[in-house]
């Protein structure tokens, strides 16, 4: 809900009040942001949001005044929505635009707008937005509307609330309504201005197969940023970032979460002023960025989204997770249980034919497995990383016949289809190349730099942008695909169009080149479910999302590692978005060797797949992974849509928990990242259940590969079996321990406040059934059943 009242606005959602009103006729003071504060029935509110203001008794030392009545106000130490230079406001700022030879600006309010629904021109951004159902009610848009006079511009601040999971969004809209052209140099779509400093940031940060770990730094004073200038919005910094109060954890305390719906370079300011406040600021990064807005043009900023919770990081969480199931997913994959698939990448790589596609994907189904995806080098002229990207045209004699007879084989079996492509991406070493090298982004006589030895397509070009829509237009209505993996493996250098794109919004039109082919192909085939990649997770964000309702969260399939990347992921993002497979050990980035049931385990806790030599699985092996596949199907809706909680965060030990809407059922997994000896029993704790409800919690049967004992196994064995030797291959092939059985009863408020102190762990002793061993990166899933 969202209220004007002469000149104060009050947005409201199930728990929160963002409150900000015109103060001296001119400026628009930000009063407070968190949790929902009430007024009394009919209460004059103006006069009592009073407490709120800023107080302004006598003048700040040498600070600049602000132009109006109240000569001590000044705005170096004003919460306001918006900031730009010359007005002595010398924090970061939110905008910077050159007219008449000035960086001055003075935009003042003029007007505000308040409707039903959303920004009533989120159309014509040519960006995605998000978007509501019925069930989830219709949101509320605010418009405040400036004006700087002299400069003849008009700057629009949106703001749209989702009652329903605490979200507010914003961007900032500026309509050139001079005779000539004004200088844009930066335009974020939103500034928070938060009283007092005792925070700390969370950001998501690293490189490939390392993707969205996080770091939490205490806010002292200075700047903090976070940015891309990648192109894309990386695997570098997330644009996803969230603030805490000092004193809040993961169950309790003051959060705020924000995100932007935007999927290249963006920047996150955050600045802890002198005066003690925080401005936190977020859009398209200003590096490189240098627009021309022309007379009558309007350039409008992606939107951003911002919460607030209460309840700590995971309520935060929470409000992230609902609004990305709720409001961006695409409609037609909102709570829709997606398919566990197999990945020939890993199994393969470029070294495949029909024979070996055909083995893997009769074996795979025989586990149960919905869907085979192949994956690189089935067109042009492809057999490693150096050619071929832009021919997409079937490779016959490798994949031995036309793509629909493969389809057909696999489809045989049981199994959906679907295929990788990589089409923002040109090989030198292609047709497509030789035929229009001007469409690969590079600069005009300058030596070209390479990444994976290819080039990026120009997508600011529109005969670029039609060219592969036809083609993958083509692929997609001549065969019976139902899923495409999306793939972008390098990032931009020399941001140069030969197109009429200017070098200074080169990067942002690109982007909008990315949505313009992403939302054709959408529309034509909505069936066809993508999923979104680049070198693994390097663009995991909303955007995206919108298009593609999961991503492949990483290249890096190694459980512990994962547990770092998943866990970073789901502070921003749902289960239901992060693509999760369970590859071969000794695993193919890290060396790790781990027990299968721990790289599915981990794999549970999202979009479970498979990336693995499937024929090359010894027949226990097959046995666990069609146990593991019965299991994931039984509880899919709740790995993939339940309620994400990260019960306890502990360096070596953590619990991951989801829970249905209804709490009727929940899976805990408990990880150890290294086995530490002889310490005191583990506690198996839950969150989000029925206080007083019963509740079962069965541990999940997991069985234990005697190599792990190595020659301790001769303490059970009445045979004796030499290590690594022939005896031991073969037992192992056919035979693993069964771990520890444990079942208990307890009321929810038990498990929640208590735990359940879990069976001793082997220790050196207690080779035995009922002992829990649990080596290094071992793990258990633990099934919670509502009884009464
Ligand atoms: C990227 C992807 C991988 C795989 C390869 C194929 O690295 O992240 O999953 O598809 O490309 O070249």
């Amino acid at each position: 809900m969202i209220t004007v009242k002469n000149k104060l606005f009050n947005i409201t959602t199930k728990n929160t009040s963002y409150i900000c009103h015109v103060r001296d006729g001119k400026y628009v003071e930000n009063l407070y942001y968190g949790k929902k504060i009430t007024f009394p029935e009919g209460a004059d509110t103006e006069a009592m949001v009073e407490p709120l203001r800023e107080k302004f008794n006598n003048v700040y030392g040498n600070t600049i005044a602000a132009a109006g009545e109240d000569k001590n106000l000044t705005l170096d130490n004003l919460n306001t929505e918006f900031s730009y230079p010359a007005v002595g406001d010398y924090r970061i700022t939110s905008m910077l635009l050159k007219a008449d030879n000035t960086f001055s600006s003075r935009f003042y309010f003029k007007d505000s707008f308040l409707y039903e629904g959303l920004y009533k021109d989120s159309d014509l951004t040519k960006m995605p937005h998000a978007r509501y159902y019925e069930e989830t009610g219709k949101p509320w848009t605010l418009e405040l509307i400036f004006e700087d006079e002299a400069a003849g511009l008009e700057l629009r601040l949106i703001y749209t609330a989702f009652e329903d999971c605490d979200v507010i969004t914003r961007r900032t809209v500026l309509i050139n309504k001079r005779d000539s052209s004004v200088a844009v140099r930066k335009l974020a779509s939103m500034q928070l201005d938060l009283p007092g400093k005792d925070y700390s940031l969370l950001t998501f940060d690293g490189l490939w197969t390392r993707e969205r770990h996080l770091n939490e730094k205490k806010l002292i004073s200075g700047t903090y940023v976070t940015e891309s200038t990648v192109g894309t919005s990386s695997n570098r910094h997330n644009p996803f970032i969230m603030i805490k109060k000092n004193d809040a954890g993961e169950h309790a305390g003051d959060c705020y979460a924000f995100n932007l719906i935007y999927s290249g370079n963006h920047k996150e300011e955050v600045e802890v002023s002198e005066y003690g406040k925080i401005r936190l600021i977020q859009g398209i990064n200003d590096w490189c960025f240098d627009m021309e807005l022309k007379s009558g043009e309007t350039f409008y900023t992606p939107e951003a989204v911002m919460t607030y919770s209460d309840l700590g990081l995971n309520g935060a969480s929470a409000n992230c997770h609902d609004f990305v199931n709720n409001h961006i997913i695409p409609e037609q994959f909102r709570g829709k249980e997606r398919p566990i698939l197999i990945n020939n990448w890993e199994a393969t790589y470029f070294d495949f034919n029909r024979r070996k596609l055909t083995g893997l994907a009769k074996d795979a189904a025989k586990l149960g497995i919905e869907l085979f995806v192949l994956d690189d080098g089935w067109f042009g002229d492809r057999s490693d990383d150096t050619s071929s990207l832009g021919d997409w045209d079937v490779n016959e004699k490798k994949i031995g016949g036309p793509l629909k007879d493969l389809i057909t084989e696999i489809k045989k079996e049981g199994m959906d289809f679907g295929i990788w492509v990589e089409p923002e991406m040109i090989s030198e070493k292609s047709r497509l190349y030789e035929a229009h090298p001007d469409w690969a982004v590079k600069a005009p006589g300058r030596e070209v730099y390479t990444g994976r030895n290819q080039m990026v397509l120009d997508y600011t070009r529109e005969d670029v942008r039609d060219y592969i829509v036809d083609k993958l237009s083509k692929l997609l209505s001549d065969n019976d695909v139902s899923y495409v993996k999306w793939d972008m493996n390098r990032h931009i250098s020399d941001a140069y169009s030969s197109g009429d794109c200017d070098s200074g919004i080169f990067y942002h039109r690109y982007v909008l080149g990315y949505y313009d082919v992403m939302d054709r192909l959408t529309k034509s085939f909505p069936h066809v479910l993508f999923e979104g990649c680049s070198s693994g997770g390097g663009r995991f964000d909303l955007g995206v999302l919108c298009y593609m309702p999961q991503i492949w969260t990483s290249d890096d399939t190694d459980p512990n590692e994962r547990m770092m990347i998943q866990g970073g992921t789901s502070y921003g993002y749902p289960l239901s978005t992060m693509g999760a497979h369970v590859s071969a050990s000794p695993n193919h980035q890290t060396l790790r060797h781990t027990s299968i049931d721990t790289r599915f385990q981990v794999a549970t806790m999202g979009v479970l797949g498979y990336e693995l030599d499937a024929t090359r699985l010894t027949s226990l092996e097959k046995k666990t992974v069609k146990k593991q596949i019965e299991f994931y199907k039984q509880y899919r809706k709740l790995f993939q849509f339940g309620r994400f909680i990260r019960v306890k965060k502990d360096p070596n030990l953590e619990i991951w928990e989801t829970v249905s809407a209804d709490r009727d059922l929940a899976i805990a997994l408990l990880y150890q990242a290294q086995s530490e000896p002889n310490q005191s029993d583990d506690i198996l704790f839950a969150k989000g259940l029925e206080e007083n409800a019963t509740y079962k919690v069965t541990g999940r049967q997991i069985q234990i590969s005697i190599k792990e004992f190595g020659n301790l196994i001769n303490m059970v064995s009445p045979v004796n079996i030499k290590e690594e030797g022939v005896a031991q291959a073969m037992v192992n092939s056919l035979y693993a321990m069964d771990g520890e059985k444990e079942e208990y009863l307890v009321t929810g408020s038990m498990l929640m406040h208590a735990g359940i102190k879990l069976n001793s762990r082997f220790v050196g002793t207690g080779l035995g059934e009922g002992t829990r061993t649990m080596g290094d990166y071992s793990s258990r899933l633990y099934v919670i059943e509502r009884m009464i």
